[in-house]
């Protein structure tokens, strides 16, 4: 009897349990296809998957939900549908296409990135997961991504919706925030992925992830096609997998933000190019919470003439490693400082890269609540 066909009679003989790693990750195989053929979403970039619109879509699905990066998604393609395009647009345009998805420095090596392809790969993304892992912005998940879902490369796209399926599938109780327990998954996908139909074996399990053995909340295990190869299903144990430990808490930040106003503008300042919310826009701040009187004293007030302050409400803004908790002043002012840029509401919105920190201000300065 050929090895296949064993294989294959264990799993029709309902012996889950003698199955190994390497047999169980193969025995999703089928189901998995099977359901993703019927449930896949149909979502833009897997209409006309592109290696450009695989490669954006992609890079703004790391830390986002689907339903948000639609409209991000279009707007992008609309205004810069190729490469040639990203590499050209200026960094504030670009800056502001990406206002609200967060994290900026992608956008940044995107554009890098494109300038590269357009200097070195003849305006084109390469087609292969190892040369496409050498570009700025591209590591293992993107790379794979990219590489099975436009070119057809059997290659494993690992993220982590995946590793919670995967860990569940195997009752791993190894932690998922671990990059070698990582790299060990890709290996062992890549060694049973079936040739011919990477992009849906790798989009299938993204979408189980995403619908089915969601992030938050209890797993729906009776639509799940792998129910009948999950350990972790079978022995109860989806609450306590997958095991990941919890990255260092965040650091909290007190910032004052001054909303100095004069004629309807507003001032704002660009950050500086390197660091957090690198070359965005934001209301001028201090680091700590300050009184209206040390707030007049500063020298970000210097030549304003101050009218009046009046206290403006509270926010917080969560990133990855800090968070903002902001009082703020709205400031009245004789005139806007020569040190800053003077912006009315509109352009606070329309023309401005402002970091998303800020959006509460400016619905507030726009008269919105
Ligand atoms: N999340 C990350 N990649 C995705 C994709 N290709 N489709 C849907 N959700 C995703």
């Amino acid at each position: 009897m050929s090895e296949d066909l064993y294989r294959g009679l264990q799993v029709l003989e309902s012996d889950e349990h003698s199955l190994d790693r390497l047999d169980r990750l193969k025995a999703m195989t089928g189901p998995l296809l099977a359901w993703y053929g019927e449930h896949a979403r149909i979502l833009p970039w897997r209409e006309e998957p592109t290696p450009y619109r695989v490669w954006i879509s992609e890079i703004m699905l790391q830390q986002t939900r689907v339903e948000a990066v639609k409209p991000y998604f279009s707007r992008f393609m609309e205004e810069l549908p190729d490469i040639a395009s990203l590499a050209a647009v200026p960094e504030e345009r670009l800056l502001k296409l990406w206002e609200g998805l967060g994290y900026y420095n992608r956008a940044r090596n995107l554009q890098k990135t494109a300038r590269i392809l357009m200097e070195r790969y003849d305006g084109r993304l390469p087609d292969s997961r190892s040369e496409l892992i050498r570009l700025p912005g591209i590591g293992s998940y993107t790379a794979g991504a990219i590489a099975s879902i436009a070119y057809g490369e059997a290659v494993p796209a690992v993220d982590g919706n995946v590793l919670r399926v995967l860990s569940r599938v195997l009752a791993s109780t190894e932690d998922i925030a671990s990059l070698s327990v990582k790299r060990r998954f890709e290996q062992d996908l890549a060694a049973v992925m079936p040739a011919g139909c990477s992009s849906a074996f790798n989009q299938g399990l993204i979408e189980i992830g995403a619908i089915v053995c969601v992030p938050n909340g209890e797993p729906r295990c009776g639509e799940c096609p792998l129910h009948s190869v999950c350990l972790a299903a079978r022995n109860n144990l989806t609450d306590s997998i997958p095991v990941k430990s919890r990255p260092k808490p965040r650091r909290i930040e007190e910032r004052t933000i001054l909303l100095i106003v004069s004629h309807g503008r507003t001032a704002i300042r660009k950050r500086p190019p390197e660091g957090l919310l690198a070359s965005l826009y934001e209301f001028p701040s201090l680091t700590g919470k300050h009184s209206p009187r040390e707030i007049s004293e500063t020298d970000l007030l210097d030549g304003a003439g101050i009218l009046r302050i009046r206290p403006a409400p509270d926010a917080v803004h969560i990133f990855s490693h800090v968070e903002w908790h902001m009082s703020a002043f709205l400031i009245e002012t004789e005139r806007i400082p020569a040190q800053y840029a003077a912006a009315d509401p509109d352009e606070l919105r329309d023309r401005y890269p402002m970091a998303g920190a800020f959006d509460k201000y400016i619905r507030f300065l726009g008269g919105e609540s």
